[in-house]
């Protein structure tokens, strides 16, 4: 079992861990040193991927299953993962949902579970964590450059639920300074994942919005989620990963 790495002792919880930026992000803090749980709701089989791939690098992993849409699950996969690993240093609010479409047509029950996953979901699971998280803890959110910049039509409730979390991070960091626990904000751009892959119906067009001409990878979020983990003195901050979407 390794003993290097900058995040060795820590434990982190990846929510949405079992793909996309979560399953890079969960692979990254373990390559840190840390032990990682990681959620999932319907990706049972991809969160016990991850976990081996975690616990082939010498550090522990669980999966637990938790629908952030639910509020009492919220926060029980973080006393979930908790109990598990022995403690908590490192919340990864990455779990979400991306609706989108032209404001007519978004139903109420679509608002409902963008704002459930993306906001609520996000705000119990920093409540939990920060309720037993030690001096030295983080919690960083994923957002979305379109938080920032809106490129085109279709994006009022995605956009909506993702600029929230500029708010509940700056927040957070004040509230929880005083212990010594920071809260951070990640931004990435067009990221070839599940839920926008790069060769999608309107990836050309993502790509052409950034300035490096392409998509990132999950694993290019992820190296500025491992960064920030380890990071002591930066705070209530936001980070764009989006390949110049924002310049
Ligand atoms: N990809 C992009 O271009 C991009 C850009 C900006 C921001 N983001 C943000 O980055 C984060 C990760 O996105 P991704 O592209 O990696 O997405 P993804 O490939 O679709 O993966 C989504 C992850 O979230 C989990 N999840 C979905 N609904 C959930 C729920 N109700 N409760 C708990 N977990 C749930 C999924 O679990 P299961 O496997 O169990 O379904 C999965 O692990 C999201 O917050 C997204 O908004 C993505």
């Amino acid at each position: 079992m390794t003993t290097q790495g900058t995040l060795y002792g820590k434990v982190a919880l990846v929510t949405g861990g079992s793909r996309g930026i979560g399953a890079a992000t969960a692979v990254r803090l373990a390559r840190e040193g840390a032990d990682v749980a990681v959620s999932h709701v319907n990706g049972k089989e991809a969160a016990e991927d991850v976990v081996r791939e975690v616990e082939a690098l010498g550090r522990r992993a669980v999966a637990v299953r938790a629908d952030l849409a639910q509020p009492a699950e919220a926060a029980a996969v973080v006393d979930a993962a908790a109990e598990a690993l022995g403690g908590l240093d490192i919340l990864v609010n990455n779990a979400g949902v991306g609706v989108l479409g032209p404001l007519e047509t978004l139903s109420l029950a679509e608002v409902d579970r963008v704002l459930d996953v993306n906001v609520r979901g996000v705000f119990l699971a920093s409540q939990a964590a920060a309720a037993r998280m030690p001096e030295g803890g983080r919690i960083i959110t994923i957002g979305s450059c379109i938080a920032q910049r809106v490129p085109g039509p279709g994006g009022t409730l995605y956009a909506m639920s993702k600029a929230a979390l500029a708010g509940l991070t700056k927040a957070l960091a004040r509230e929880l300074g005083g212990r010594g626990i920071t809260a951070n904000l990640v931004l990435p751009g067009p990221i070839d994942t599940d839920m926008n892959p790069a060769d999608g119906p309107y990836a050309a067009g993502q790509a052409a919005m950034t300035a490096l001409g392409r998509f990132g990878t999950a694993d290019e979020v992820a190296s500025m989620v491992a960064c920030l983990a380890g990071a002591t003195y930066v705070t209530g901050a936001e980070f764009s990963v989006d390949g110049g979407h924002a310049a």
